[in-house]
């Protein structure tokens, strides 16, 4: 490689859906500052981290784009998916109602953007493991049949959060 191709930047844009309070914030928090709050409020409009990656000795850039699950507080749909290559839909393991929805995530998602957008599900807060209601198998299945990848995360003890970052853009570059 010459120099000025070793150098050479890739921007990609990547969208957090699902619910309201699955931790979307935080994945991303823990992400790019390695920050976690116990406290958080519900994201309103949009918010977006650059975070710099590192992919097979090439610098890349994932422009990572957070809103809030809960219709009320979200900024216009089509601009917020709009150009996006990756997509983290989440869900939290310890409220069934969140994977349920993961269906409906999914028609948003494919109502706004290119169809071969990298998606992967995620199962959320994995350190609750007294409270968990959805099963590694039931993610895995519901991701097999979709076509997504599948990772169990926690933003609280930071388990697999940079691996779920890192295969989506992985798998887009
Ligand atoms: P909206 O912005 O409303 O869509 O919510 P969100 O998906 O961004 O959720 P957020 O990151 O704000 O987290 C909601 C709550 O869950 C906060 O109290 C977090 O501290 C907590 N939380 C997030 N991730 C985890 C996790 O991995 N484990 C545990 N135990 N709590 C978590
Ligand atoms: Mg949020």
């Amino acid at each position: 490689y010459s120099e000025e191709e070793k150098t050479e930047d890739y921007l990609f844009k990547i969208v957090l859906i699902g619910d309201s309070a699955v931790g979307k914030s935080n994945l991303l928090a823990r992400f790019a500052r390695n920050e976690f709050y116990p406290n958080s409020k519900s994201t309103i409009g949009v918010e977006f981290q650059t975070q710099k990656m590192d992919i097979d000795g090439k610098e890349v850039k994932a422009q990572i784009w957070d809103t809030a699950g809960q219709e009320r507080f979200r900024a216009v749909t089509s601009a917020y998916y709009r150009g996006a290559v990756g997509a983290l839909l989440v869900y939290d393991v310890s409220r069934h109602l969140t994977f349920d929805s993961v269906g409906k995530w999914l028609n948003e998602l494919h109502t706004h953007s290119d169809m071969n957008v990298v998606t992967i599900l995620i199962g959320n807060k994995t350190d609750l493991k007294d409270a968990r209601e959805v099963s590694t198998a039931e993610g895995k299945a519901l991701a097999e049949a979709q076509g997504l990848f599948f990772m169990e995360t926690s933003a609280l003890d930071s388990s697999n959060v940079t691996a779920a970052f890192q295969t989506v853009v992985k798998e887009i570059y």
